[in-house]
């Protein structure tokens, strides 16, 4: 129960309530007391909010007292859901006076419904810019903190990490980490408070120092080489990546050593780059474990930057077929899985009719992170571009130097631009073999996506039934090729 103290006596301004939050972040303690203060028609410059370590605590208050009790008549308030997943940011803003603004945009709501859609109101300014800066503060948590490696009495490992977030967004950013990170047991140590993770249990720790944190250690030589490796001259622009990267995050950041000199560097690799015609990221992951854990940090193209998680390819390590497809869609990106949602059932299905086995083969996609435009609730899937395509075709290409399949099957035409670099038309040239480079054998087919979306109109021409029954073609003769190449 969160506390209403009377503050001060007599008239105002010294009359009203003074409520004290939990906790800087304390959403739900918030939305509470200012539900029933709005119910009791407490107008919003007779009450003053607190929060633990906040400016408007006050030491020497007078001791607490229930809150007023609204009449049981008393209408519930209006909110819309604008205004709900603004304050829901907003509050993990460090401005003082940002729980008495919202109680304010609260109060006026009620009278005003639309409020949150005029867009030159102060207070709807106001709410926008903090929850927009909590949400940027939350981001930079997520692609700034550096894990560095300790050992426990247990002789288990811990990844310990230091940050300093300039807002509230520790608890806020907590349940990422935990499903970045889950099998791993790691602390997050800041100047508001701590996490701890175990494998099982989030633990809430006290405030920390820099100093409580180790400084350095083995895995910051990982991290420079593979900085240096993905750094990308040909996207170099000082002025964006100081104001995307800004300097105080630095010293957390073991690669940042390298930046002067990767700047000076980069107009001679930028050259070397065009002239070579490719996206070169440096040295091949030794690895798939390498390259799962590259995607996962690769942010060299929009989506690679949209807050979702890249999604590896999986399969036999010397697999003989590999599998493309486009990139995760939305069940994907939740499991960390390609292929698991209806167009890989579908895959699976047609697979298994013409006899090709999928765990036998390596399955993956072109571009590894989910492109999508929010429609209400729902993530709609999108298509990459052309040079998204181009971008991630090192990672796709990494797998296949690691795989070393016999025989490729694109899934649709961003696969197969990733496998030939160029753009062809499907309907072309499916259904035969074509010659990478190395020699590596080529099949296009159609994407299942597209045929979830035709019309089952009997056998007509271009109807469903007549589309799977040619992509079922296609992988039979792919099942055939690769029974003649074993
Ligand atoms: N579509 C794809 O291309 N890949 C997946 O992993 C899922 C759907």
């Amino acid at each position: 129960m969160i506390p209403a103290r009377d503050h001060g006596s007599g008239s105002a301004p010294g009359s009203g309530w003074v409520v004290s939050l939990a906790a800087p972040d304390d959403f739900d303690g918030w939305r509470e007391v200012a539900r029933q203060l709005l119910r009791a028609a407490i107008p919003p410059e007779q009450v003053r909010w607190e929060a633990p370590g906040g400016e408007g605590a006050d030491l020497f208050a007078a001791a607490a007292r229930p809150l007023p009790v609204p009449p049981a008549d008393a209408p519930q308030p209006r909110v819309s859901r604008a205004f709900v997943q603004m304050a829901q940011s907003a509050i993990l803003h460090g401005d003082s006076a940002r729980f008495a603004l919202l109680y304010r945009l609260l109060w006026r709501l009620q009278s005003c419904p639309r409020l949150m859609e005029d867009a030159a109101d102060p207070d709807v300014r106001h709410i926008d810019r903090l929850a927009r800066t909590v949400r940027r503060d939350i981001h930079k948590m997520r692609a700034f903190l550096r894990f560095r490696v300790v050992e426990e009495a247990d002789g288990q490992e811990r990844y310990v990490a230091w940050f300093e977030p300039e807002h509230h967004i520790l608890r806020a950013n907590a349940g990422v980490f935990v499903r970045r990170f889950t099998q791993m047991r790691w602390s997050i140590l800041t100047p508001q408070g701590a996490l701890h993770w175990d494998g099982e249990i989030l633990r809430e720790g006290p405030p920390a120092q820099r100093s409580d944190a180790p400084s350095g250690d083995p895995t910051e030589d990982l991290w420079r080489k593979y900085y240096a490796s993905t750094f990308n001259p040909a996207r170099l622009k000082v002025g964006a990546m100081l104001k995307e990267m800004p300097r105080k995050y630095w010293k957390n950041m073991p690669e940042a050593a390298l930046i002067p000199e990767l700047v000076a560097g980069a107009q001679a690799r930028e050259a070397r780059m065009v002239e070579a015609g490719s996206q070169a990221f440096g040295e091949r992951p030794a690895s798939l474990a390498e390259v799962a854990s590259a995607i996962a940090a690769c942010r060299r193209c929009a989506i690679g930057c949209n807050g979702t998680s890249a999604v590896p390819g999986e399969g036999p390590r010397k697999a003989r077929l590999m599998i493309v497809g486009e990139q995760p869609g939305d069940m994907e990106e939740q499991a960390g899985r390609p292929f698991i949602g209806p167009a890989g059932q579908l895959l699976r299905a047609h697979l298994n009719d013409t006899g090709l086995d999928v765990n036998a083969a390596y399955v993956t996609n072109a571009v590894k992170h989910f492109k999508f435009a929010m429609t209400g609730k729902r993530r709609l899937h999108q298509s990459p571009t052309a040079g998204e395509i181009d971008t991630c075709r090192w990672w796709v290409e990494s797998e296949r130097a690691l795989v070393q399949p016999r025989l490729i099957l694109a899934l649709g035409a961003s696969a197969a631009r990733a496998m030939l670099g160029r753009t062809v038309s499907v309907q072309k040239e499916r259904g035969r073999p074509h010659r990478l480079e190395d020699g590596t054998e080529l099949w296009i087919t159609t994407h299942p996506s597209y045929l979830l979306r035709l019309k089952d109109d009997g056998r007509q021409e271009g109807g469903r039934q007549i589309e799977e029954a040619r992509f079922r073609d296609d992988l039979r003769a792919v099942a055939a090729r690769l029974r003649e190449l074993a």
